[in-house]
């Protein structure tokens, strides 16, 4: 079975409400061409999600959120359930983000605990990955996607995985301009893969979908997706303009 292509646009904390609906409105015509071939999400901060929400409902673009609460609800002052993102029509959540790892502390235990709480809410985690440049450098590439790949996704059913997207990104491509070349990314996809296939058997890795993320741009796009074991995109910077991210999406599907 062929696996889709998922595009993702990550926003982080960039754009207010009035530019999330400038942006969706410049985005979406001619967004349901580029849907034939490749799954589309916007992924805009909390606060934007209300506006997105009230352009993307009925369109190809689906909606995700950066993060989410591991908790059902209560008194966890400054955190977002799944019930209220449920609720605004969301359908994914980016969990495990390296800034999330790097800058918030979230461990590999806390990161599946979100994972599992998005899977019981019907949200669908984008699972992100990736070692830093002193753990490539060191040798502990296959090390560090390892216990990431088990502690992340620890606990989860075959049939959990169908919901699962998994994003490798290198942190050192993150925001730094310095994609990974595309053999280096198949290279790691490919062991990603492999490792899905360790903890849930060969079906479930053929069909889980691996994107790529770091310093992807329109011009990078294609040779990226090119790869075979490359099933999409999550991208920051060149995400935050409606030409720019439909160009990366063109290019990725031509
Ligand atoms: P970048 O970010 O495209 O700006 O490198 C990617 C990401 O962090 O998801």
């Amino acid at each position: 079975m062929a696996r889709k292509l998922i595009i993702a646009a990550n926003w982080k904390m960039n754009k207010g409400p009035a530019e999330t609906v400038e942006f969706i409105k410049a985005f979406l015509p001619g967004a349901e061409e580029l849907s034939a071939s490749c799954e589309i999400v916007i992924a805009p901060p909390f606060v934007c999600m209300s506006a997105a929400a009230g352009l993307l409902t009925d369109s190809v673009v689906a909606l995700s959120a950066q993060n989410v609460s591991e908790q059902e609800e209560g008194a966890y002052t400054g955190e977002v359930s799944t019930s209220m993102l449920n609720e605004l029509g969301a359908q994914f959540v980016i969990l495990g983000h390296s800034e999330r790892r790097s800058i918030y502390g979230e461990s590999d235990e806390f990161i599946n605990a979100k994972v599992k709480k998005a899977l019981a809410s019907d949200l669908k985690p984008i699972f992100c990955i990736g070692e830093t440049l002193d753990e490539r450098e060191g040798g502990k590439l296959e090390e560090v996607l390892r216990t990431q790949v088990s502690g992340g996704l620890a606990g989860l059913s075959e049939a959990d995985m169908a919901n699962v997207v998994v994003a490798y990104e290198p942190v050192w491509a993150i925001g730094t301009g310095v994609t990974a070349s595309p053999e280096q990314a198949q290279e790691a996809h490919a062991f990603v893969r492999s490792l899905i296939k360790e903890n849930f058997g060969a079906t479930v890795a053929e069909a889980t979908r691996i994107q790529y993320g770091g310093s992807v741009k329109p011009g990078n796009s294609a040779e990226l997706m090119a790869q075979p074991d490359i099933d999409g995109a999550l991208v920051g910077g060149a995400s935050l303009d409606a030409q720019s991210f439909r160009d990366l999406i063109a290019n990725g599907v031509a």
